[in-house]
């Protein structure tokens, strides 16, 4: 019987396991070379992604980090997109000498500066602690299905539309000179990207189809997804591998393998709970050691151990087949490492976190420090991951530099 032998590429979708800022942008920009193109599928400008190029620190928001390398970028249509922040960075990148290879989807959602207004606006009451860059208010209108897509930017009725709506369902203040402002902005930048948009669910497949490989670019973490993270302080968008398939159109058979992103201890930004979490002159020393300040905002991130309630529950929904685990080199010469366990929660026992965790008593055990990155001792910590994700842990990285990086 013959048989058929097709090549596949393999496709890798790059997941953070924690609230964020686990070092995504840099282990993207360690990999992208293997890829054909770079994808992003949630999120906008709220994700900051550092990437170290030639020695100099580049910070992407809403492009895929692997534009750096000259990939593909696709911007997908599960993204909310500010288009004038779009234009920035482009320029940032030209500023470089890079003439980014970009496509942005035409069903993406815009985020306009009333989005952003809206975002300041209600945060006073509500108290997440956003990043005030219209995340929030852009995604509830696409679920109240008064949403500007990318598309809507030729069309000028239908923007003028859209934008009334969200003014009068808002109860803003604009008038009709801010409004026509506003339009007049918005129908510019679509005029700059327009070269860019197509319909990237159809480009990425027919990409794949013909061979070439994608990395999934992730931005939050596993627990600001608005289904699995600490609901309500989480972001609006679908972080988790799911995201992938709705924010880019590409189907699950399609995504071959999953890179979860560890911090080897935990931070978040923002309001809500954070079981691990330490105070005082610890989570100083450790923000310090750490640079642990927002890569968006500025804002102090608080600290704390590594919790493997979370990384467990991030592996099991996100079918985490790989780890890369960041910054090993702000723990290296501490003596002993906590590890948090398990939570006790109104006295009953949890491995995986329920639905609510404020409150819960962690449970830790402990780890002897590593005085390098060849110690036996961080293997011993390395070993334990993996035992509870069920996950290989593939990559080291010891600084964020792409240098400073291992593979397993
Ligand atoms: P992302 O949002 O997940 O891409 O992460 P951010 O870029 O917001 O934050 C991670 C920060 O840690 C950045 O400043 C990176 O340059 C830095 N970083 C990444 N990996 C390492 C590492 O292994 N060691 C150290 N010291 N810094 C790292
Ligand atoms: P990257 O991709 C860390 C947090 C905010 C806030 C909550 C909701 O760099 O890992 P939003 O503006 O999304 O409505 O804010 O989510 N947040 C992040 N924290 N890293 C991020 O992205 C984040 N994006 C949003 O601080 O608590
Ligand atoms: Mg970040």
């Amino acid at each position: 019987m013959d048989t058929c032998v097709v090549s596949v590429s393999m496709n890798l979708a790059v997941i953070g396991l924690q609230f964020g800022d686990e070092g995504k942008g840099k282990i993207v920009d360690f990999l992208a070379e293997r890829f054909d193109i770079i994808a992003r599928f949630s999120g906008g400008s709220n994700a900051g992604h550092t990437v170290i190029h030639d020695g100099v620190p580049v910070k992407f928001h809403l492009l895929p980090s692997g534009v750096i390398r000259g990939k593909v970028g696709i911007l997908g249509n599960g993204m909310a997109i500010d288009p004038g922040k779009v234009l920035d960075e482009i320029n940032m990148i030209k500023s470089m000498g890079i003439h980014p290879k970009l496509y942005i989807s035409s069903k993406a959602h815009v985020v306009t500066s009333l989005h952003r207004a809206l975002d300041s606006r209600d945060d006073e009451l509500v108290g997440i602690g956003t990043t005030k860059q219209g995340i929030g208010p852009t995604y509830t209108s696409k679920y109240r299905r008064i949403g500007i897509r990318v598309a809507d930017l030729y069309n000028p009725q239908t923007l003028e539309k859209k934008l009334q709506l969200f003014i009068e369902l808002n109860s803003l203040n604009i008038d009709k000179n801010e409004l026509n402002e506003e339009l007049k902005r918005l129908s510019h930048y679509g005029t700059l990207i327009k070269d860019s948009v197509v319909d990237t669910e159809v480009l990425i497949n027919n990409m794949m189809d013909s061979g070439k490989s994608a990395l999934f670019e992730g931005s939050q973490g596993t627990f600001l997804d608005v289904d699995f993270g600490t609901y309500p302080f989480v972001t609006s968008s679908s972080t988790t591998v799911g995201g992938v398939v709705t924010g880019l159109g590409v189907p699950p058979s399609k995504i071959h393998r999953v890179l979860g992103i560890a911090k080897a201890y935990t931070t978040r930004v923002g309001a809500g709970p954070f079981p691990t979490e330490l105070s005082g002159k610890e989570g100083d020393e450790l923000r310090a050691r750490g640079r642990e300040y927002g890569a968006t905002t500025g804002r102090p991130r608080r600290v704390g151990y590594l919790d493997m309630v979370l990384l467990r529950y991030a592996s099991l929904i996100n079918g985490v087949t790989e780890i890369a685990l960041t910054k090993l080199d702000i723990l290296q010469g501490m003596d002993e490492i906590q590890v948090g366990t398990a939570y006790d929660c109104n006295a009953t026992r949890y491995l995986y976190p329920p639905a609510n965790i404020d409150g819960c008593k962690v449970n830790y055990d402990l780890y002897a420090g590593w005085a390098s990155i060849d110690d036996k001792n961080l293997n011993d910590y390395v070993k334990n991951i993996e035992r509870e994700t069920k996950a290989r842990v593939s990559i080291l990285s010891y600084g964020p530099e792409p240098e400073s990086t291992v593979e397993l």
